[in-house]
């Protein structure tokens, strides 16, 4: 049943088996099917195949798998198991290319080793578990702080729209764009949530749909070039998306179409609002330009959702993944230590430098 997805983790490790748990998104909406994943072929596999998405949970997913990956290496000697770790921390990372949070969260584990040069290698085991089930719960408190910042910009009653899924799905639970409506919906708010279906990949038609349905929403699914009509019908109040990777000037990489929606929320003078968690804002980046868009298969546009091939063979096809929404389209940016308004370029600095943070900056 559906219904049950909100009550289970997206990402989890079982520590039982040493084995790492998702939904296998690439079955949704018809099933929801397990799998447990304890080999590094398939923990690939599964990222590079969708079966785990979303920036945060493939981050959290790839924590999980190197913590794994580290429990097979034999040896007790650190220099030995420091290089097969490394070996293993690149094969997970050349999973997929866009979103930060994956590179984000190898490189924590990575820090766990280097940083523990004196330790014996199972103690670095145990401190890599314990890294991961924190990267997996800080994930989890950063959506429910992002849920409360985003629900202060809507009233109940709004109507948003959203671009692919940034919902539980695409995290350990709650969602970054999804998470203010979730909480809203604990608290009786009552949305009404328009969900653009997401070509190629339909994230917005099989999981948001999905999600939100699960949890009582009023969800209505359009095309991606609807979205200018519900608009223009005054039908939306808000968008909300989530991010794969911020750059320093507030360049916002998200799934494939989010920029059109952006220009168009801007035509209509709707907010257009990106969630979140600051382990999407890479500031190594400075505008979305260097950021490296992952192409896909062309048979995901022509073939896969449907019974016969619906272009012709020799026709070429170009499937980006991402584009970047330039940052003088967003309104803001919700992150769990605060809502971050424009100017971005100086307002993300302070979001890292300053400590102590004010809830809008
Ligand atoms: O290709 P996907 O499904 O992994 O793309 C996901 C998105 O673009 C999401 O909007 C983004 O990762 C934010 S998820 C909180």
């Amino acid at each position: 049943m559906t219904q049950d997805i909100l009550n289970h983790d997206t990402v989890a490790l079982d520590g039982e088996n040493n084995a790492l748990v998702i939904i296998d998104q690439t079955k949704l909406p018809g099933a929801v099917e397990f799998l447990s994943l304890t080999k590094q072929t398939d923990i690939h596999r599964a990222i590079s195949l969708l079966q785990v998405r979303g920036a945060p949970a493939i981050g959290v997913a790839a924590a999980i798998g190197a913590y794994l990956a580290a429990l097979e290496i034999d040896s007790d000697d650190y220099g030995v198991f420091y290089s097969r770790f490394k070996a293993a921390k690149e094969y997970l990372a050349s999973s997929r290319p866009t979103a930060v949070n994956l590179f984000w969260a190898l490189d924590r584990m990575e820090r766990v080793v280097s940083g523990n040069e004196n330790s014996t290698v199972p103690e670095i085991k145990e401190l890599l578990r314990r890294e991961a089930v924190k990267i997996r719960d800080e994930d989890v408190s950063a959506c429910r702080a992002i849920g409360e910042y985003g629900l202060s910009l809507i009233k109940d009653g709004d109507g948003i729209l959203t671009h692919c899924n940034a919902g539980a799905l695409a995290t350990v639970k709650y969602g970054t764009a999804l998470a203010p409506i979730h909480l809203g919906r604990e608290r009786g708010y009552n949305f009404k949530v328009f969900a653009d279906e997401t070509r190629p990949l339909l994230q917005g038609a099989r999981l948001t749909a999905c999600e939100l349905v699960a949890d009582g929403v009023d969800t209505t699914v359009i095309c991606d070039s609807m979205a200018s009509r519900v608009m223009k019908n005054g039908w939306v109040q808000a968008v909300f998306v989530g991010g794969d990777r911020i750059a320093a000037n507030g360049d916002v990489c998200n799934k494939i179409g989010t920029s059109g929606v952006a220009i168009i929320a801007r035509h209509y003078g709707i907010p257009f609002y990106v969630c979140a968690p600051t382990s999407t804002i890479d500031m190594s980046v400075p505008g979305g330009e260097g950021i490296a868009i992952e192409e896909r298969e062309g048979r995901e546009v022509t073939e896969m959702w449907y019974a016969e091939r619906m272009a012709p063979e020799g026709a070429s096809v170009y499937n980006p993944a991402f584009d970047v929404t330039d940052s003088e389209l967003v309104s803001a940016i919700v992150t769990e230590r605060g809502i971050v308004l424009p100017p971005f370029e100086e307002n993300l600095h302070r979001l890292f430098e300053n400590i102590k943070l004010c809830a809008i900056i």
